[in-house]
């Protein structure tokens, strides 16, 4: 039996895909390369010393998906293959909510004509909008998000809470990442944003290795200890255990519908992420305060407890690890 890693070949899939055929598993990726590159393949194998199954295929395309499950018996599905720039969802709405929702409806219809109902879907923290509390736990309140990149988080979120109780022999792990940041300790695999990265950690990393000049920090009065935007930051190896410790649970307990925070439940700011980046990397930050971003929450950060209960799971990797492992990538 395989597990199929749609999106595994991304920044997260990849990571997935080395856990599982760390813990035995055997893999099945689909992945059309839109915001991933071939050789990262070949890098999971050289990390692993182990093979799987591959199709280049988009999700989309019901055919060719149909083809991966006749010729494969898949027990569960892990769906990474999501647009997830959220500037661009603002630009171009419709493609972020036909490759994610639709794909994500046409992932799981396929999966029922196959009889395949184990599924563990990738949201994240976005959901829960304007945060009810901090921590957050899975029970607060979710939506008002704030672009379109969120919304699909949360309809997805929506949809499968439907089809659970439409038909209880499904068996789904809603995972809501907090801020993946890292990256592999070889070095082989990692985070690639294309052109100007939007995200905190990939522009460090960039502004430390001199290739962009400073960093813009957004804002610097919220309340926050130093003004500067709280975030829970998990190292993507961490984040990628604990889809094989939801794997676990769908297999060893009933079926169900499960929601798990992934985060570490430790607030971070801006600066001291670049603090954290230039004590590990010796290297210089350089800096700006600039206005705050639209869009952006002042703090925002998990309860892990549910995940550490339920699913023997919790982050062990400290602020340090995820620098260095960051521009350990960047430097290979
Ligand atoms: C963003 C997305 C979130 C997505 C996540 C993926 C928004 C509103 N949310 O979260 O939906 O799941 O990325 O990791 O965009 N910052 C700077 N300067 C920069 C970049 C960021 O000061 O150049 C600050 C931000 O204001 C924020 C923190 O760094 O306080 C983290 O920002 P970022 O890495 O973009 O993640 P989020 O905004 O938390």
């Amino acid at each position: 039996m395989s597990i199929l890693v749609t999106g595994g070949a991304g920044y997260i899939g990849s990571h997935t895909v080395v856990e599982l055929l760390n813990a035995g598993r055997e893999v099945v990726i689909i992945d059309n390369f839109s915001n991933s590159k071939p050789e990262v393949l070949e890098r999971i194998k050289q990390i692993t010393g182990k093979d799987f199954k591959f199709y280049e295929i988009d999700y989309l395309n019901r055919k060719e998906l149909e083809k991966v499950f006749e010729e494969n018996e898949i027990e569960a599905v892990m769906n990474f293959a999501g647009y997830k720039a959220v500037g661009e969802s603002v630009q171009n709405p419709l493609k972020y909510y036909n490759n994610n929702v639709s794909g994500a409806i046409g992932l799981l219809e396929t999966m029922n004509k196959y009889n395949v109902k184990k599924f563990i879907f990738s949201s994240s923290a976005t959901v829960y909008g304007e945060p009810e509390k901090i921590p957050i736990t899975e029970d607060c309140k979710t939506g008002g998000t704030t672009n379109p990149y969120g919304t699909t988080k949360l309809f997805i979120e929506q949809i499968l809470q439907d089809l659970y109780k439409s038909d209880e022999t499904w068996d789904i792990a809603i995972l809501r990442y907090f801020n993946p940041v890292g990256a592999h300790e070889s070095g082989l695999i990692g985070e690639e944003p294309q052109g100007i990265p939007s995200n905190l950690m990939p522009y460090v990393v960039r502004v430390a290795s001199g290739d962009l000049e400073q960093l813009s920090v957004f804002g610097n009065d919220y309340d926050t200890p130093d003004g500067t935007g709280v975030r829970d930051y998990i190292h993507v190896v961490d984040l990628a255990q604990g889809h094989i410790k939801a794997l676990e649970k769908l297999e060893k307990e009933k079926t169900g519908i499960y929601t798990y925070n992934l985060g570490t439940g430790v607030g971070y700011s801006v600066l001291d992420m670049v603090k954290a980046f230039e004590e590990v990397t010796g290297k210089k930050v350089k800096y700006k305060i600039v206005e705050r971003r639209p869009g952006d929450i002042a703090i925002c950060y998990s309860n892990p407890q549910k995940a550490k209960i339920e699913l023997g799971w919790q982050a062990i990797k400290t602020l340090k690890d995820m620098c260095k492992a960051s521009w350990g990538y960047m430097q290979k």
